[in-house]
C-alpha cells in the first residue's frame, strides 16, 4: 500500500510517500527553523504563514521524488493534532481537498502516535512495548499493547523535556532549537577542575509516580547563571542540564519497563535524537537487565534513526499503514489539544 503522508503540526512542512509503512520513497521536510532562530522561538502566526507557502511545493516534490504518479497513491494520511492550530489547518485542509479531488481515502493521524511509528520504519518491534515520547510539546510514557491499543502511563505536569532543553538554551543564549544546541555545548565540557561545580535537581526521580516535571529545572539554571557567567561555566551548565533531563527520563522509563514486565523499550520524538539519552538507556539496560540463555539482552531497546525522530511525514504515513481507518474527508477535523491516548 502506497501512502502519501502530510505533517504540518508545528514549524516543519513535511510530505512523504511510503510503501507498506517501511519503504520511504520520498521524504520532504521544509523547515522554517531559521526564521524561528531569529525570534528565539516559534511565533505561531509566522509558522502558519510559512506552512501555507510550502505545503503545495512539498507535496509536489514528495510525489515527484517517489517516481510514482498520483494514480499510484492508495491513501492520504494527515496529522490532525496535537499542534499549533494555524499550522495544523494548513495540512488538514490541503489533505481534505486532495482526498476529494483525487478521490482517495483519508486517514487522520495523531502526531504523537506518528512519532511512535517512526520506530516501525527501520524495525519491527515486538509488542507490548513501553514507549517514551519526548518532543518539544509533550513528554508521555505509554504502554503500546497492540496497533490501535495504547495505554497512557504518565506525562509531564508542566514543561515537556524538549521545551526544557529549548528554554534552558535560551537562558544560556545558545539559540533555537535548544536540544541540539545544548548537546553540542555539553560535548565541549571536558570535566575541567573548575571551582564552580553545578548540581541541578532531578525532579520527581525518587517518587513512585510516572509523572515528570521539568519547569523547576529552568529556574535552577537561571539561579546558577546569576551566580557565574563565563564560557566554561556555560559548557558545564549545558552538560549538567543534559544529564539532569536524561537521568529522569531514563530512570522513570526503566521503572515502567520493570513494572509492566515488558521486553521492548522504544523512544520517540525530537528529544529521542539526543545521543546521551540513547547511550544512557543502552548502558543501564546492559548493566541491569538479566540475560537470557542465548546471551541476548532481555530488553530490546530501539530508537528511530535521528532524521526520523524530529517532525517528518514518513512517520505519519507509517502510523496510517498500521492503523488504516479512513474517515470521509467531510468528517476530518483538527484538534490542537489531542492527547496521546486519543485516536
Ligand atoms: O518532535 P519534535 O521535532 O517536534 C515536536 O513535536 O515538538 O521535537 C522538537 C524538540 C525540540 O524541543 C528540540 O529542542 C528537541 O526536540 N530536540 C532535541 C534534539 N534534537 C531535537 N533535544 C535534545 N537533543 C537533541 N539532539
Ligand atoms: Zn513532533
Amino acid at each position: 500500500m502506497i501512502i502519501l503522508g502530510i505533517e504540518t503540526s508545528c514549524d516543519e512542512t513535511a510530505a512523504a510517500v511510503v510503501r507498506d509503512g517501511k519503504e520511504i520513497l520520498s521524504n520532504i521536510v521544509a523547515s522554517s527553523v531559521e526564521m524561528h532562530t531569529k525570534t528565539g522561538g516559534i511565533i505561531p502566526e509566522n509558522a502558519a504563514r510559512e506552512q501555507a507557502k510550502s505545503i503545495i511545493p512539498a507535496i509536489e516534490a514528495a510525489i515527484e521524488n517517489s517516481k510514482y504518479k498520483i494514480e499510484n497513491i492508495d491513501s492520504i494520511a494527515v496529522t490532525i493534532g496535537p499542534g499549533l492550530i494555524g499550522s495544523l489547518l494548513v495540512g488538514a485542509e490541503t489533505a481534505r481537498t486532495l482526498s476529494w479531488v483525487w478521490n482517495k481515502p483519508l486517514v487522520p493521524v495523531n502526531h504523537l502516535i506518528g512519532h511512535i511509528y517512526a520506530n516501525w520504519i527501520d524495525n519491527t518491534p515486538s509488542l507490548p512495548a513501553i514507549t517514551l515520547v519526548v518532543s518539544g510539546g509533550h513528554t508521555d510514557l505509554v504502554l503500546v499493547k497492540d496497533h490501535g491499543n495504547i495505554e497512557w502511563i504518565g506525562s509531564t505536569r508542566d514543561d515537556a523535556a524538549g521545551e526544557c532543553f529549548d528554554k534552558c538554551a535560551r537562558l544560556l543564549q545558545l539559540g533555537y532549537p535548544g536540544g541540539p544546541a545544548i548537546a553540542a555545548e555539553a560535548a565541549k565540557f571536558k570535566n575541567q577542575s573548575l571551582k564552580f561545580k553545578v548540581n541541578l535537581p532531578r525532579p520527581l526521580i525518587n517518587e513512585e509516580t510516572f509523572d515528570f516535571s521539568f519547569s523547576g529545572l529552568k529556574t535552577a539554571v537561571l539561579r546558577e547563571i546569576s551566580k557565574q557567567g563565563n564560557k566554561l561555566v556555560r559548557q558545564q551548565l549545558a552538560h549538567e542540564i543534559q544529564e539532569a533531563i536524561t537521568d529522569v527520563l531514563v530512570d522513570k522509563t526503566l521503572k515502567a519497563v520493570q513494572k509492566y514486565s515488558v521486553s521492548t523499550l522504544l523512544v520517540a520524538g525530537g528529544v529521542a535524537a539526543n545521543k546521551r539519552l540513547k547511550e544512557k538507556f543502552s548502558l543501564k539496560i546492559e548493566n541491569c537487565s538479566p540475560r537470557s540463555e542465548a546471551g541476548k539482552l532481555k530488553i530490546n531497546f530501539h530508537a528511530p534513526p535521528t532524521h526520523l525522530c524530529t517532525d517528518n511525514a514518513a512517520m505519519i504515513a507509517a502510523a496510517a499503514f498500521y492503523n488504516h481507518k479512513p474517515t470521509p474527508w467531510q468528517k476530518v477535523t483538527t484538534n490542537p489539544g489531542l492527547t496521546i491516548a486519543q485516536l
